[in-house]
């Protein structure tokens, strides 16, 4: 089977992964809040024995805390990249969760029939996407009548530091940029309503919760929302931005610092045939 990777937006494992150090992002990521965020789906409809499908799972970390959290659940974990999908089989097995169905796929053109699940999540995706239109068109297609996607994204504007270290915010519009011209949109979340909203579903709502370094410990706090960003930099822009990561990672020793993050939830509905 062909890798699919070089059409994953502006997200390619493969190019940031190196040492582990992505692997081990994504799964702080994934667990740091990992109860709130069950509860927060249930808020938004999952319900138990639902069909799920976990769009971009990458690792599958979240996949499997779904079969965890509901054994009657039937769940498909759905990614471009096969490296991480061989991570994820790999785990779901050494953790006996072995009914989840983990599939090759790009989100654009899924290898999975029409109208068939409940719920559909895609968490930290969107913001990779050249064309999310076409990729909320194809989930809606995958959703059963009365089925729910719900997207769970970031938006810039909502990121915080303080004290705040000098020039912040010329290194997150330098990654903002440079995920722009991979096909990225680092201030998705804002987007997300009208994104849904204008593919056709109903009942749309958006969320932004906020999660802060008091809630998960600062160096987990910069640890998920800026490793991926200082590893996205080439070297030149990494030398520029030194003194801003040298002041951000003083924070952690800093008992006066906080952060803070807004995380945008939306979540829509196909339509019932009436
Ligand atoms: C930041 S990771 C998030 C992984 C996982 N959802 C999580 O929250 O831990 C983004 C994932 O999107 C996948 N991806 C990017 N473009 C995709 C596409 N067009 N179709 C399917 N997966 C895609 C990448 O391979 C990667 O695993």
């Amino acid at each position: 089977m062909s890798d699919l990777s070089e059409k994953a937006g502006s997200y390619n494992f493969n190019d940031i992964g190196k040492g582990g150090e992505e692997l081990k992002r994504l799964q702080l990521q994934a667990s740091a809040s990992i109860d709130l965020e069950i509860s927060m789906l249930t808020n938004k409809g999952l319900k138990k024995g639902d069909k799920i499908l976990d769009l971009a799972c990458g690792p599958g970390f979240i996949t499997r805390q779904l079969a965890k959290n509901d054994p009657t659940a039937d769940i498909t974990g759905m990614d471009l990249n096969l490296e991480l999908l061989e991570f994820a089989r790999s785990e779901a097995k050494r953790n006996s969760l072995n009914s989840i169905n983990f599939i090759h796929g790009d989100v654009y053109e899924p290898p999975l029939k029409d109208n068939q699940f409940d719920f559909i999540y895609a968490r930290l995706l969107f913001q990779h996407l050249k064309e999310p239109k076409k990729a909320l068109d194809a989930i809606y297609r995958l959703l059963k009548p009365g089925g729910r996607i719900c997207i769970f994204d970031v938006d810039d504007d909502w990121l915080s530091l303080y004290p705040e270290p000098s020039g912040f915010k010329t290194f997150t519009e330098t990654v903002g940029e440079i995920q722009s011209r991979k096909g990225g949109n680092r201030k998705i979340g804002r987007q997300l309503g009208f994104l849904v909203e204008s593919s056709g579903f109903k009942n749309v709502a958006v969320d932004v919760q906020t999660i802060s370094s008091r809630d998960i410990g600062m160096k987990a706090f910069l640890d998920i929302t800026l490793g991926f960003k200082s590893r996205m930099l080439s070297e030149k822009d990494l030398v520029k931005s030194k003194k801003t990561l040298s002041e951000t990672e003083s924070l952690i020793a800093n008992p006066k610092a906080w952060a803070f993050v807004g995380v945008f939830i939306a979540i829509g509905i196909r339509e019932k045939k009436v």
